[in-house]
């Protein structure tokens, strides 16, 4: 675990600790409210991310923010992180190793912004913090407790784009997020 934000970045930036570093333009940390009270996990940078170094900032990025805008979520209020940190080839899902190589920095993140809730987006991310039993469509809109933190997965904004139909789901799980104080 890294002590602050910038042994972090150093870290990060100088990372070869698995086969992602060798085809990545950028690290994408993370973005926004370092002391947020919601952090969104999701599961690795696609082209736009690794290009410009910011977490969802391609299509499925600016499907998410408008759903934000729609349920009154503030991108710069939140912290917007993902399981890895370095691009996989060809968008493929993120191998084990991969996410667990890149454990350590997800772990620092999560421990210094000291999220109250976090949304997990999508199966990557879900499976990654909950375990592999749980599934995206039957956990989605749940809570969870880890840690004392609370957990709510929803699908992931790229699964929107190939199936509207989840969009509804979507919007109701950012609206139980923003609202519920489960106790
Ligand atoms: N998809 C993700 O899971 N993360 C990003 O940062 C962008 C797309």
């Amino acid at each position: 675990m890294y002590n602050n934000w910038e042994e972090l970045k150093q870290a990060c930036k100088n990372c070869k600790k698995c086969r992602l570093c060798n085809t990545r333009k950028n690290v994408v940390i993370g973005t926004g409210n370092k002391e947020a009270k919601i952090m969104f996990i999701g599961e690795g940078p696609g082209a736009d991310e690794d290009e410009q170094g910011e977490p969802f900032v391609g299509k499925a990025g600016k499907l998410m923010d408008k759903a934000f805008i729609g349920v009154g979520i503030k991108r710069e209020e939140v912290y917007i992180a993902n399981i890895v940190k370095c691009r996989p080839p060809q968008n493929r899902n993120p191998e084990k190793d991969e996410a667990q190589e890149c454990k350590e920095f997800l772990d620092t993140q999560i421990n210094l912004v000291k999220p109250e809730k976090i949304c997990l987006l999508g199966s990557v991310a879900l499976k990654n913090i909950l375990g592999e039993q749980y599934g995206i469509t039957t956990s989605r809109g749940k809570w969870f407790e880890k840690d004392g933190i609370k957990i709510l997965p929803t699908f992931h904004p790229a699964a929107l784009l190939r199936d509207e139909s989840k969009k509804i789901n979507f919007w109701q799980d950012l609206k139980k997020l923003m609202e519920d104080s489960i106790t």
